[in-house]
């Protein structure tokens, strides 16, 4: 009997050793802390689901996703990924959502942010120090239909500037030393209905006018005003009220409301459109 268990332990040990990831579900695979220190590149194709947290990746390589379109979660926190590969990202127009969070990463691959389908993205717990200077590189409007942005804990002095972002509902830029920051920021950014940013070192005044702008324009995070930013040092500080109405009223945010009330019309969409097209075309020439 003792054997027998010896034994099952022992090819369960040898399954994890050589088998590592293991497929949950049809489409999903879990290599959660395994030791990788590469993308494995034998999982299943049409996986939609691919788990490689904890894992000791330093470097994404550009052939890494090239095998997984079908992609739509991937999970790739606690790594130790330093460098992205220039179009690494690119194959995965399916992807929906990544979790890049606590790793090495000194900037953002600019190519995440033209998926078609990137509605989440976790970026927080990394030393961004060269995101802000590389965005002023990509081109904006972004076409990724972002909704959550988490940016949390990457050294970062202002929020970054995406553009216009006329889906994003939930932004967390907490944990960071932002300074910079411009109300403007916030006139492309105009479905807002969450958004973190405590623990930050905005002046007293600023972060006044922040709390106020968000309080009365997204209108679901009352309850921020109050906790961002730094209650102690209550001071009067001017009226700026006017400063609020001009966001508001600028064109960033006009174009925000427009698009987020009108969003393009999709590839699939017209892919339909033209089919039905087609039938409608064919059966008018068939019909005598
Ligand atoms: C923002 O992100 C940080 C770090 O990931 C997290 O601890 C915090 O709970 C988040 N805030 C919200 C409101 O989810
Ligand atoms: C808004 O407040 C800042 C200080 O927080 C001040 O420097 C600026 O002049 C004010 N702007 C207006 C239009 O009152």
């Amino acid at each position: 009997m003792n054997t027998a268990f010896g034994t099952l332990i022992f090819l369960l040990c040898i399954k994890q050793l050589v088998v590592g990831c293991t497929q949950s579900g049809k489409l999903s695979v879990n290599c959660y802390g395994l030791n990788h220190y590469e993308v494995p590149q034998n999982l299943i194709k049409s996986a939609e689901v691919i788990n490689l947290a904890r894992n000791r990746i330093k470097v994404l390589q550009v052939y890494a996703f090239q095998r997984y379109t079908n992609l739509k979660v991937l999970k790739l926190y606690d790594n130790m990924i330093l460098h992205v590969e220039e179009g690494t990202f690119e194959p995965l127009t399916n992807l929906e959502e990544i979790d890049i969070s606590n790793n090495g990463l000194r900037t953002l691959p600019l190519d995440l942010f033209n998926l078609p389908s990137l509605r989440i993205l976790y970026s927080d717990s990394n030393r961004m120090f060269d995101l802000i200077n590389d965005l002023l590189s990509l081109e904006k409007p972004i076409s990724a239909p972002l909704e959550y942005l988490n940016v949390a804990d990457c050294k970062l002095d202002d929020i970054p500037d995406l553009g216009i972002l006329p889906k994003l509902k939930h932004l967390n830029a907490s944990s960071n030393p932002l300074s910079k920051i411009s109300l403007d920021t916030f006139s492309s950014m105009c479905a807002l209905e969450s958004i973190d940013l405590t623990k930050n070192q905005i002046p007293y005044c600023e972060c006044q006018e922040i709390a106020d702008l968000v309080a009365m324009h997204y209108t679901k995070t009352l309850s921020d005003r109050l906790s961002f930013c730094d209650k102690d040092k209550v001071s009067k500080c001017p009226d700026n009220i006017t400063l609020i109405d001009k966001i508001l009223v600028s064109s960033e945010y006009q174009q925000c409301n427009y698009l987020h009330s009108h969003p393009p019309i999709s590839k699939k969409t017209w892919i339909i459109i033209g089919v039905c097209l087609a039938g409608i075309l064919l059966l008018v020439l068939i019909t005598p």
